[in-house]
């Protein structure tokens, strides 16, 4: 990234920023911290998995003020993901093929891990896998490492059960979290897939097989197609969706999760663009939340947002307290 697109972005960010300059951002204390099966945040915003990238973001920001990082999918070999093009926009989202292309890891564990490690990051571990056996290998290989928490994205297509992604198979996902809760003592959080008719059949099967934590939710089935040459614009033909359009889409999983499973620590996702609409995943219901697409807008949006989110809860004690404590409803 060149250093006229970084101070451009960085420019942009502070004219938006409402009440903070970049500084204050960067330096104030945090009054509102959480806590998510048991690890301490400092505040209840994280960068969702796929759209962060340590050395890029912490250009613009100490990456440490962050209530967590949730990094790009992690697979026990490389990814090269899918064929281009595999971005398309959309009205208030994108819808994107990427194909969770990652260096595997092995890259992981040399160079992302020690280095948010360094940063003092409170570092969530995204898993991606094709076979259970994939999963169950990242996860070994995870349980002496400094991550502090993990993260199992239930969204791949998984040959173990016949190429259908685990997440929307309530059997399948309690056999995979089940053995892998058999080989990890980290808090693991289970990273929904809102591609189901029963959202709540498959977070209990989650939480039954031992999941400490749910986050949710991942991108929804779309498509966009080039009218000029009638042909789908990703070459995958489809894509997940992402960004403001899905966040009352997103909302309503995590309230209905939240109703069913009132104990279970929640991480909101889903097209979050600034603290009020944290604001509404924490009376859904989540303990936390994660940005996503926003950061691929505005790199600094996710501390953004949760400088508006600690301001917003200046004036609901009673929310901040429960917050403070773990819970939330
Ligand atoms: C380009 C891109 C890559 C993503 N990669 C991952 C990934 O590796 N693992 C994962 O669990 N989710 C991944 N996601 C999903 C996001 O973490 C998030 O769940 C989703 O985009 C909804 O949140 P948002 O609307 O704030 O982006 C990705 C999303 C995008 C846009």
């Amino acid at each position: 990234m060149g250093e006229r697109t970084m101070t451009t972005a960085i420019e942009r960010t502070d004219a938006l920023s409402s009440s903070q300059s970049l500084q204050d951002m960067l330096t104030l204390p945090w009054k509102h911290p959480t806590i998510v099966a048991g690890v301490p945040w400092k505040n209840p915003v994280g960068t969702a998995s796929g759209t962060f990238n340590v050395e890029a973001c912490s250009r613009f920001y100490d990456v440490a003020q962050m209530g967590a990082v949730s990094t790009k999918g992690v697979s026990i070999i490389p990814w090269e993901g899918n064929p281009t093009p595999r971005t398309a926009e959309t009205p208030a989202g994108t819808v994107n093929s990427v194909g969770l292309q990652n260096p595997g890891l092995d890259h992981y564990l040399a160079n992302d891990l020690p280095m948010l490690k360094r940063m003092g990051a409170n570092v969530i571990t995204n898993v991606a896998g094709h076979s259970d056996e994939d999963y169950i290998q990242v996860v070994e290989r995870l349980a002496d490492k400094p991550c502090d928490m993990l993260e199992i994205n239930v969204s791949c297509p998984n040959v173990s059960h016949g190429g259908m992604s685990v997440g929307t198979d309530a059997k399948a996902l309690h056999h995979l979290i089940g053995a892998l809760r058999n080989i990890t003592d980290k808090p693991m959080i289970v990273k929904l897939s809102p591609n189901v008719t029963d959202i709540v059949g498959i977070a209990k099967a989650a939480v039954d097989a031992g999941a400490d934590a749910l986050s949710l939710i991942n991108t929804l089935v779309g498509m966009r197609i080039n009218t000029t040459t009638g042909r789908p614009i990703l070459a995958n033909i489809t894509g997940g969706v992402s960004g403001p359009c899905i966040f009352p889409i997103a909302l309503s999983f995590v309230w209905r999760v939240r109703r069913a499973l009132p104990d279970i620590p929640i991480i909101g996702i889903g097209g979050i663009s600034n603290g009020d609409n944290a604001l509404e995943y924490l009376y859904a219901g989540a303990n936390a939340v994660e940005v996503g697409a926003a950061a691929l807008l505005d790199p600094i949006a996710p501390l953004r947002i949760a400088r508006e989110l600690d301001d917003l809860l200046d004036a609901r004690p009673e929310l901040a307290e429960k917050l403070a404590e773990g819970r939330t409803w």
